[in-house]
């Protein structure tokens, strides 16, 4: 499973980066608008620090300005990967970016449908929101599996990306589910090493171990 994260904060990345677990970024412009920084700026900024996938959300929602934007967006690094939402439009802007061997990861995908018209769009990833399915009461692993299974089936090279990571859970059952990637936030990830049964038994054998020595 690769592992990306879910911000556009260049310090978490970095932090990230540093675990030598990082397989690429995702940005929306939620995420980018936190920064307070150039959107250009932040993004190349992201792709000069680390080697992989960097999804770059389109501001624009007609096909021509997508298309054109994604155009624009592709240019900034050859590591940027255009983010595209799931519309009439985007499904188009999609279809043709994937002629012109842009990459595009097809996001705010919310049913087994959606996903399916994305990867025959030719979208690289699509990107089930799971925590915000879950937020309506939903099953979004579900979604997840179902997806899977669909990629399966048809033998599409589409990869899923289980987004809107909450909790530790999400991340596990998304594997277990057989997503590609988990997009993470940064909070999450640096809570997905630990375990207070780990502290309590490094606290154990560090006590017997003095012990031993006598120190
Ligand atoms: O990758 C999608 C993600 O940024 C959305 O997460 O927590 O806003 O639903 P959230």
């Amino acid at each position: 499973m690769k592992f990306f994260l879910d911000t556009a904060n260049i310090e978490d990345i970095k932090k990230a980066n540093d675990l030598g677990l990082l397989d690429g970024v995702t940005t929306n412009p939620s995420l980018i608008n936190k920064e307070g920084r150039d959107f250009e700026e932040v993004i190349k900024d992201i792709a000069n620090t680390i080697k992989g996938p960097v999804s770059a959300e389109v501001t624009t929602y007609d096909y021509e300005s997508m298309v054109e934007e994604a155009r624009k967006l592709a240019k900034w690094a050859d590591n940027v990967v255009v983010k595209i939402p799931m519309t009439r439009d985007g499904l188009k802007a999609i279809n043709t970016l994937s002629k012109e061997n842009i990459k595009t990861n097809c996001t705010l995908i919310f049913s087994v449908a959606q996903g399916l018209l994305a990867a025959k769009a030719g979208a690289t990833y699509i990107s089930p929101f799971i925590g915000r399915i879950d937020d309506m009461g939903e099953d979004g692993i579900r979604l997840i599996e179902d997806l899977k299974d669909v990629m399966v089936n048809y033998g599409f090279d589409t990869e899923i990306i289980a987004a809107s990571i909450r909790t530790n859970k999400h991340l596990e059952l998304s594997a277990l589910a057989g997503a590609d990637i988990a997009t993470i936030p940064a909070n999450i990830f640096e809570k997905l090493y630990s375990h207070p049964l780990t502290d309590k038994g490094i606290e154990g054998f560090k006590k017997d171990w003095e012990k031993f020595t006598g120190k």
